[in-house]
Order: structure tokens, then C-alpha cells, then sequence
């Protein structure tokens, strides 16, 4: 019988070129993993795992492979866990991808003294969320990606959106009007695979763990 490789769920893009060194820290060598060459399954040797499969995801997807088992393992910000509230551990800040989710607006623009602001996101949860703990609804309008456009051409009054270095924000003329919450990623377990190997994820947990404390300034 031939059985599954473990499977581990990286994100694509800015938050795995921040990771890097952090894995590398940790005994992952990931040099082969060319994000540029379109290939998105990689086999790898872990340290303590062996053979082991490495799956390149959008961002927003990661807790959905894990969730479903796929991948045992995976990294993901906690933007995603904070919007989609996925069923699985998340046993460590690996203290990287640090930014935050904001609501910004134009200078001269105010969607908290608007009646019903119209929000534009890519996390639908956490901004109607936001408006309904200020006991002011607001009406959503989810988009996937590029949000800024919104409140240039009127679609939206104001956004809520992921903010890093704030160039995006100010190529566009926005600014920020509220701190919602910080992001971080994090480390991602499959509930059952915690449970059935419970060896190497721990393993792995620990390594990333003295590689955080090593890493981070
Ligand atoms: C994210 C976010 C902002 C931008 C912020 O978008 O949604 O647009 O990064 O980063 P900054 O503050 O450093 O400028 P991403 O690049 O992930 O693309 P997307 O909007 O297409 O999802």
C-alpha cells in the first residue's frame, strides 16, 4: 500500500519570499521552490518527516487544504484565519508578514459619519463585523483583489484592506482611519493529522519554534 505524502501548504507570493529564511532557519531547504516557474507541487525532504510534498496555494486558500486534510500542514496570515474562522490548530506566531487590517478612506472622506458607508474587501466578515460592533451596519461589497480602485471611482465609500509598507494606500491618495487588528502568520495543523502523527508535527513545530526565537529581532 502506498501512502499519502505528508503535505505542506505554503502560500504564494510575498509571504513565502518572507518565510524563506525563517524554514531555512529550521532545516527546511526550499532553494529548489522557483515561485516563478508556474510548477505548484514540489516534493522536498523534511528534517524529521522524510519524503514530504509541498503545495503552492493562493494565500486565501492554505486553511481550506488544511482544513480539509490535504495538507497536514501549512503557513497562512492570520488576516485569513481571522476571516474564515477555519477548523484547525494554530499552534504558532511565526512572527513574519507582519501588517495590518485597516479601514482607509480619502483624506477628505469619513465612512464612520456616513449612515450606511459602503465598504469595499476582501474580508467580508471582518468588516461587517467591525461596523456591527460599532452598532453601524455597513454595506459590504466583497471584491478580490486590488480594493484601492474602489473609492477612486466611487464604488465604495471606504475599504478594508490588508496594509504593510502603506504604498499602496498612498500611490492611490488613501489613508488610514482605523487599526482593525495586527496580522502575523502563522503555523496551520490539520486537526487529525495532529492527532495521527503527532511525531513530526511536533517535530516541526519545535524546530520553527527556535527558529523564530533565532530569526526574529
Ligand atoms: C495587499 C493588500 C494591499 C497591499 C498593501 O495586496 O491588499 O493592496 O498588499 O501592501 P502595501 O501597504 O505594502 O502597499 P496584494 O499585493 O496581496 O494583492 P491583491 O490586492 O491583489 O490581493
Amino acid at each position: 500500500m502506498t501512502s499519502v505524502p505528508l503535505r505542506l501548504g505554503l502560500p504564494k507570493g510575498r509571504l513565502l519570499e518572507q518565510a524563506r529564511p525563517l524554514l531555512r532557519a529550521a532545516g527546511l531547504d526550499l532553494s529548489s521552490l522557483d515561485q516563478q516557474a508556474r510548477r505548484l507541487v514540489h516534493p522536498v525532504e523534511l528534517p524529521e518527516i522524510g519524503p514530504a510534498e509541498i503545495l503552492l496555494l493562493r494565500p486565501s486558500d492554505v486553511a481550506v487544504y488544511v482544513a480539509h486534510g490535504v495538507c497536514a500542514i501549512g503557513i497562512v496570515g492570520s488576516d485569513v484565519l481571522a476571516e474564515q474562522h477555519p477548523d484547525v490548530l494554530a499552534p504558532l506566531d511565526l512572527k513574519l508578514g507582519r501588517c495590518r487590517i485597516c479601514l482607509c478612506a480619502a483624506v477628505d472622506s469619513d465612512p464612520y459619519r456616513q449612515e450606511t458607508p459602503r465598504i469595499a474587501t476582501k474580508y467580508p466578515r471582518i468588516a461587517t463585523e467591525h461596523f456591527l460592533s460599532l452598532g453601524a451596519p455597513a454595506e459590504i461589497v466583497e471584491l478580490s483583489g486590488n480594493v484601492e480602485i474602489a473609492p477612486l471611482v466611487g464604488l465604495a465609500d471606504g475599504i478594508v484592506d490588508i496594509v504593510e509598507t502603506g504604498e499602496t494606500l498612498a500611490k492611490n491618495g488613501l489613508v488610514i482611519k482605523a487599526v482593525l487588528e495586527q496580522v502575523s502568520a502563522r503555523l496551520i495543523f490539520n486537526r487529525a493529522a495532529a492527532k495521527l502523527r503527532p511525531g513530526p508535527l511536533s517535530a516541526l513545530e519545535e524546530r520553527l519554534r527556535r527558529a523564530v526565537a533565532e530569526v526574529t529581532p
